[in-house]
């Protein structure tokens, strides 16, 4: 993989820039403007190297089809303020557009094209389409790590009809992740919670083979309770799912990868109501289980204190009411607090766990945070993404 950070002559190179700008709007105000912050150093980067930048992003799903709200205006919009420069929002025909009269004002250097999957080209992975967008620009670079799992034709197909770049971005990301999928400093240890735990089997299959602790919360660690035999009340649980789990302890046991769930929760009567902490055979037919107990939280923070690396991916609990959210608090801090002895190697990722590390406003207390959703999971699941592979 070539990286952009290393080359020389960027001077007046027309870079096509892939960058994952997807951020929540409504009614034209941006909610979260984190993605955006993201690519300010890619962005700073280029301008610095005289280079002239062609953005290409995508916001939501339009199908090949043209929303206005779904417009990157408000993006371009916040980033002139951001970036102090204005910013041009072409919203021509990509076919109709000549290289040569992008950047005729010499001062411009940022252009944007507009919102990629109003052509329907794009999440075909189309190759005449890439062909075309090619002719646009110089080099091509991907930093848009978020969007690296879509073989689409910004992100994959591109790569064939240009010198072909990873962004800084992208390399920090994959770094990282390196660091708790190959580049592994032990003892370390994964806590992974979510709802379903269907939809994280392919984790825990890939990291049970080498991490040391797989720390099941959350709802999916009902089912977890349920096969062994403990009550779970109302609480949630996925259906036809043992044999998963039979097939997670008999891999753990045979990579002495050791797997930790409740010992004891916080029960309601309601996801509103107040909780009471119970221990696991005291959970009644009408409780619903919505937090980890105090015993369980110190067990993890135990292991918290004895890893050198730790992976986190879903919240223990509830979070969002309250009386539910402590277990996830307690873990964040826990692990706020070995960073800060550096001597923890940390990376969380999604939503929700996000949502939790901003409750305590420690975001920059973890070596790494990942904005990327289906990215992020797939990289954790051993898959190679199709965007990186373009890129080598
Ligand atoms: C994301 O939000 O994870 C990326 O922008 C990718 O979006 P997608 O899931 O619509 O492809």
């Amino acid at each position: 993989m070539k990286y952009i950070k290393d080359l020389e002559n960027l001077c007046k190179k027309i870079v096509l820039l892939r960058l994952d700008l997807n951020v929540p709007i409504k009614n034209g105000k941006i909610l979260d403007q984190t993605r955006i912050d993201k690519i300010l150093p890619i962005l700073s980067f280029l301008i610095k190297k005289k280079s002239k930048i062609l953005v290409v992003s995508h916001i939501g799903r339009p199908k090949g089809k043209v929303e206005k709200d779904l417009s990157l205006k408000p993006v371009c919009e916040n980033l002139e303020k951001k970036l102090n420069q204005r910013i041009n929002l072409i919203q021509d025909n990509i076919l109709d557009l000549k290289k040569e009269n992008l950047f005729i004002d010499s001062k411009k250097q940022i252009i944007f094209l507009e919102n990629i999957r109003f052509n329907d080209e794009e999440e075909k992975n189309d190759s005449s389409f890439s062909k075309n967008l090619s002719k646009l620009a110089d080099i091509y670079v991907n930093d848009a790590f978020s969007c690296s799992h879509r073989a689409h034709a910004s992100i994959s197909k591109i790569t064939e009809f240009l010198p072909s770049y990873a962004g800084l971005q992208l390399e920090r990301e994959i770094n990282a992740l390196k660091k708790v999928t190959t580049e592994i400093k032990k003892p370390i240890s994964c806590i992974i919670g979510g709802s379903k735990i269907s939809s994280k089997i392919g984790i825990i299959k890939n990291l049970i083979t080498k991490f040391d602790n797989i720390i099941i919360v959350g709802g999916m660690a009902n089912n977890f309770l349920n096969y062994k035999g403990h009550p779970i009340g109302k609480s949630i649980k996925e259906s036809n799912i043992d044999k998963l789990i039979e097939e997670t302890f008999e891999t753990a046991k045979k990579y002495s990868c050791k797997i930790v769930y409740p010992e004891d929760v916080v029960v309601g009567k309601s996801m509103s109501g107040k909780g009471e902490i119970k221990l696991l055979d005291n959970v009644k037919n009408d409780d619903f289980i919505l937090d980890i107990g105090p015993r369980t939280t110190n067990k993890i923070k135990d292991i918290i204190e004895k890893s050198k690396t730790i992976l986190w991916n879903g919240p223990a609990g509830y979070f969002e009411n309250p009386s539910f959210a402590l277990g996830s608090i307690e873990i964040a801090k826990k692990i706020v607090e070995k960073n800060k002895q550096d001597t923890l190697y940390s990376v969380a990722g999604g939503g929700d766990t996000i949502a939790v590390i901003n409750k305590i406003n420690a975001l920059n207390n973890f070596n790494f945070v990942s904005t990327a959703g289906g990215a992020f999971l797939e990289f954790l699941e051993g898959k190679e993404l199709p965007g990186i592979k373009a890129l080598k």
